[in-house]
């Protein structure tokens, strides 16, 4: 008998794994189904604080934490009284007094957005601000980065970072006309950005970036480089929009937008916002948004768009936050010593990868030299080292994200504890790797 595997619980795990037959693809995310790392999927039976569990009870220390949007954990205190929540009806197909007050809030912390719409996932909300600056603006054509990631609709998809791997757009079903009002420039690069400008004429209607991108692993942009965007976008009559669904609330209240001192037109938001369950919103320049339906011509909605159950747990999330920052900063401080740990055995080692950390996320690359600038750079990393490094991890009860173009998250929830358990599977990971030649 498998020792991982108590009696009983492998027949339990192989029906489940029966059961992914029933998904398309194993999965309903493709990341999920674990195709870059081989082997088994991880199935997540629960999860409980900074922990997710398999279907034999296994404890693992979860830096995947539902690929963001768990900044408190699988269970937070904030998870109370759902049942009275529910009791008062779950979608009202209304504006409800929460969704005005939730929008309030938003612009307290993030004053760019004077107006906002609420949807229910990032994708929606990113394909509404590049439909509104379309509107505004009276052109198609969109600049984007290759290794950005902005959700699963068409435009976005094309050259996209995290487990989107689609630069043949045809095979993909991304219509090939699309293309035609599509720029894809290489990340932190004014040159090639300018490159692509000089044939876009009076055509450009936005710039879509991620102003910290965590989606090529993490990438920082060099100064100059959002400033540069802000003033092209200007100068060729276009909107600047920074999609913030990672970094709004990761990074702080004030977002990556605060952090780097650039205002953007436009800017989108989720993940984090809706302590876990579906919510997200676009917003910017009112006389931007005033564009939308029913004012202006530009329509986008929503069954469950602002639905209240999201948007009060929105306003949990909020209150969590606002009240309680010291306990963010200790989880940045983690994050810290996660970090500096992971350098240290690097070090020991005698590899030369970079390690960044921007407050609760962390994240290293198999690839020596200078951090990541572009996504020429993450996709020379070793993906097969990657893998083989996933599944060390794994084994020693720790959960990373199955796909090496994404980074570890972690929450209030994790302790000190967790972290020096990580750090010892960390080491012993990179030794037994080291002792096959895999690094
Ligand atoms: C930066 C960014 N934008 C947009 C999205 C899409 O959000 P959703 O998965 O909620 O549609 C994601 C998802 O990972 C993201 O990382």
């Amino acid at each position: 008998m498998d020792a991982r595997c108590p009696a009983g619980t492998c027949v339990l795990v192989a029906a489940m794994i029966e059961v992914l037959g029933a998904l398309a693809g194993g999965a309903s995310s493709p990341v999920r189904a674990g195709r870059r790392v081989g082997g088994e999927p991880f199935v997540c039976v629960r999860g409980d604080g900074p922990y997710a569990f398999d279907a034999t009870g296994r404890r693992y220390i979860d830096y995947v934490m539902g690929y963001g949007p768990l900044l408190f954990g699988h269970t937070p205190p904030f998870l109370r009284d759902l049942d009275a929540l529910a009791a008062r009806g779950v979608v009202f197909g209304s504006t409800s007094p929460d969704e005005l007050a939730l929008a309030e809030r938003i612009r307290t912390h993030l004053p760019s957005m004077e107006r906002l719409r609420f949807t229910t996932t990032g994708s929606e909300a990113v394909q509404g601000a590049v439909r509104v600056a379309r509107a505004f603006t009276g052109r198609d054509l969109v600049l984007k980065f290759a290794g950005n990631y902005h959700g699963h609709f068409d435009l976005a998809l094309q050259d996209a970072g995290a487990s989107a791997e689609t630069p043949d757009a045809h095979r993909s079903g991304i219509p090939r006309a699309l293309l035609d009002d599509l720029i894809v420039a290489r990340y932190n690069d004014l040159d090639d950005v300018d490159r692509h400008l000089a044939r876009a004429g009076d055509r450009l209607a936005a710039i879509l970036v991620e102003p910290i991108c965590g989606n090529m692993g993490l990438v920082e942009t060099v100064p100059g480089f959002l400033d540069g965007l802000q003033a092209r976008a200007r100068r060729h009559g276009a909107l600047l929009i920074f999609d913030e669904i990672i970094t709004w609330l990761r990074l702080g209240l004030g977002g990556a937008q605060t952090r780097v001192g650039v205002t953007p037109d436009l800017t989108t938001v989720g993940k984090v916002l809706g302590g876990g369950f579906p919510l997200a919103a676009f917003g910017g320049r009112a006389d931007v948004m005033a564009m939308l339906a029913p004012d202006g011509p530009c329509f986008t909605g929503g069954t469950h768009a602002g639905m209240p159950f999201a948007v009060a747990l929105g306003l949990r999330v909020l209150d969590t936050l606002e009240n309680d920052p010291e306990s963010l900063l200790a989880t940045n401080r983690r994050a810290g010593a996660l970090a500096g740990g992971i350098r240290r055995i690097l070090g020991d080692l005698a590899l030369g990868y970079a390690v960044l950390q921007l407050e609760s996320i962390v994240d290293f690359k198999f690839r020596s030299g200078s951090p990541t600038r572009s996504y020429d750079d993450q996709r020379r990393d070793d993906q097969r080292a990657y893998a083989a490094f996933y599944h060390a991890m794994r084994e020693r009860g720790v959960l990373l994200p199955p796909s090496h173009n994404e980074v570890m998250f972690l929450s209030t929830a994790h302790g000190e504890a967790d972290i020096e358990l990580t750090l010892h599977a960390i080491e012993d990971s990179l030794s037994e790797l080291r002792s096959k030649g895999t690094i």
